[in-house]
């Protein structure tokens, strides 16, 4: 009766079977995934609500590409950032992963394939399944920092290839496209008329300056393509449901591309009036919720590292941005029998690596915007069972 797009009944994994036994039980779980700034003790500016309420919010004058207003909200964030985006350059949608939707809908016939990142954000496989997409991963590989494996990537082009997805920074390596990489990227997406999608969300939540990284490809007119971003994590506000997709490449290319986004978002005119009205006074206010998050973020890094003594097994992965770290750990057990352990006799949460399609186990991925205390009472049976001697 349903179509095959997705596993529809696919059964729960044992984990989250735990979880929900436990929380039904009312057990306190000490929650290190928490990743929805939302239910993470942030202050929000008072005020913030008040755009919604302009009286302008009572009319319904669809615009495709979003209203005027948004557009332009959007562009003073990136003229912020030093990069000029026209707002007609700029379509507003829902979130990023429903720009994701209207790219895959725009870009690829069923069966084409999208080369995203592994290890990376796994909702990929949700989204471009259900727009009948096929994703081919090309590697990210740690040495010391994280890297594109130009090769590899290469070696994954096939015929039906339409689009790169690049994640920068990425989730949750946090790692940033460099722009050695950029150049020999841009080359073969030309050589090869694929079309490069920059998810650019965590964009603004960098540990340290770094000259050789690609910061936003939003602007870049050499090469055909997209910047994503949106309020939920610009502005810590995914409930708003706000983001938007930025046209990048040539004239030709950035004309064609919009009026066919615009085609697309004309069918479902998915943004609400009001938050496209508030969108400016969101923007406005993002510096009060990123510094809290990058501070937030920085200490529990700093806490995670420092719990680590010199001759821990384990290692904190090199981290240049976002939200997230990665604890390598001894392969004494699968990550899913250690995550499964820490929850069933810890009532610790964690992700395996394989929740991102690490293709190893001996990695968990570990959330710094997690409260510190809850950070602090779950990081010790994480370090306790996961980071034994191995002799
Ligand atoms: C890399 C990445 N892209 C996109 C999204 C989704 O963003 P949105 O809430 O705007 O759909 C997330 C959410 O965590 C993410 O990590």
């Amino acid at each position: 009766m349903f179509s095959s797009r997705l596993e529809w009944n696919a059964p729960a994994n044992r984990l989250t079977r735990i979880l929900r036994a436990k929380r039904q039980a009312g057990i306190r779980i000490l929650d290190l995934t928490e990743s929805n700034p939302t239910r993470a003790g942030l202050v929000y500016p008072a005020g913030l609500l008040e755009g919604l309420s302009t009286p302008d919010s009572l009319s319904y004058e669809p615009q495709a590409a979003g209203l005027r207003a948004a557009r332009e909200a959007v562009s003073r964030y990136y003229q912020a950032a030093g990069r000029a985006i026209d707002p007609d350059h700029i379509l507003v949608t829902t979130s990023t992963s429903d720009s994701y939707g209207y790219l895959f809908k725009l870009l690829c016939d069923p069966g084409d394939e999208i080369l995203v990142p592994r290890p990376s954000y796994p909702l990929f496989e949700f989204l471009a399944a259900l727009e009948c997409v096929r994703v081919v991963h090309y590697p990210l590989i740690y040495h010391g920092g994280w890297g594109l494996d130009l090769d590899a990537l290469r070696q994954a082009v096939t015929r039906r290839t339409r689009a790169i997805v690049l994640v920068n920074p990425n989730n949750p390596t946090g790692s940033f496209l460099k722009v050695s990489e950029w150049e020999a990227l841009a080359r073969l997406a030309l050589g090869r008329g694929l079309v490069v999608i920059a998810d650019e969300v965590f964009a603004d939540y960098s540990h340290r300056v770094d000259s050789s990284r690609v910061t936003s490809l939003a602007g870049d007119v050499r090469t055909p393509g997209f910047s994503l971003s949106g309020l939920s994590k610009v502005s810590a506000l995914p409930q708003m449901k706000l983001g938007w997709i930025v046209a990048n490449g040539d004239e030709s290319f950035r004309r064609q591309a919009l009026e066919s986004l615009e085609l697309i978002a004309d069918t479902y005119l998915a943004a609400g009036t009001p938050v496209q009205h508030a969108a400016a006074g969101m923007l406005g206010t993002r510096d009060v919720l990123q510094s809290q998050i990058r501070q937030r973020v920085a200490a529990n890094l700093a806490y995670l590292t420092a719990s680590l003594g010199p001759d821990s097994p384990c290692r904190v992965l090199d981290v240049e941005g976002g939200w997230y770290a990665i604890l390598e750990v001894p392969r004494l057990r699968s990550d899913e029998a250690l995550v499964e352990e820490l929850l069933e006799r810890h009532n610790v949460l964690v992700q395996p690596g394989y929740f991102y399609d690490f293709d190893t186990d001996g990695y968990l991925v570990l959330s710094l915007l997690t409260v510190p205390d809850v950070f602090q009472s779950g990081l010790y049976p994480v370090l306790s069972a996961a980071c034994r001697d191995s002799a």
